[in-house]
């Protein structure tokens, strides 16, 4: 798998030594519960079994500050799930645009070195940063549904999202 670059981040393939970083990151509840398949508590041998996974691991990338090396989070694309894709990152790196730049830089992977046509993206009704970050990409409601958050034990009102490769095109020439 490639590194991606943009401005201030580097998208790598994660290495064991990301375990650590990884485990504190989603084990704050805030972060976890933001998602749908991380759990709570969240311990090494989750962040182990989760790049173990051959399909979610070959599009899984470490979000990592150019500026001092730093494991901020993760960005990654879901090719058995229509090409979803999603994103975190530790409470301390939010409210920079790092999640901005990391997502525009995984599509823009999607759609030109993965010949992807569209991609998918969902966010749970009480997170508008996420719902921002999606719009600023120029994606689009697509439907609204239940849908499990393993961290909260409990289904939550999610926006599906759906961003084309016109779309997107759109948005960047704006
Ligand atoms: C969602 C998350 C990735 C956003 O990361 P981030 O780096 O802070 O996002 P960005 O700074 O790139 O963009 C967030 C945008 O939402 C806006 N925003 C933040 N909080 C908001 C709120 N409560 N209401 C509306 N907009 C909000 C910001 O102002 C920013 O928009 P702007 O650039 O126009 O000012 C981060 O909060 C996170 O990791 N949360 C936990 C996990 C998660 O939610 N993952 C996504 C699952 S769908």
């Amino acid at each position: 798998m490639c590194v991606l670059e943009t401005e201030r981040l580097i998208l790598r393939p994660p290495r064991p030594t990301d375990i650590t970083a990884m485990t504190v990151w989603l084990g704050d509840y805030d972060v976890a519960k933001m998602t749908s398949r991380i759990p709570h508590p969240y311990s090494e041998d989750d962040a182990e079994a989760f790049l173990a996974d051959g399909i979610i691991g070959t599009y899984f990338f470490v979000i990592q500050r150019k500026a001092d090396g730093l494991f901020m989070g993760g960005t990654g694309l879901h090719p058995a799930e229509g090409y979803e894709f999603g994103y975190w990152l530790g409470k301390p790196f939010w409210g920079f645009g790092y999640a901005t730049e990391a997502a525009y830089r995984l599509v823009r992977y999607a759609f030109e070195e993965l010949g992807q046509q569209a991609v998918r993206a969902s966010w749970f009704h009480d997170n508008p940063a996420s719902g921002h970050v999606l719009a600023k990409l120029g994606a689009r409601h697509n439907g609204s549904k239940m849908r499990e958050s393993r961290a909260r034990k409990a289904p939550v009102l999610c926006h599906e999202m759906l961003l084309t490769r016109a779309q997107f095109l759109r948005k960047e020439a704006a």
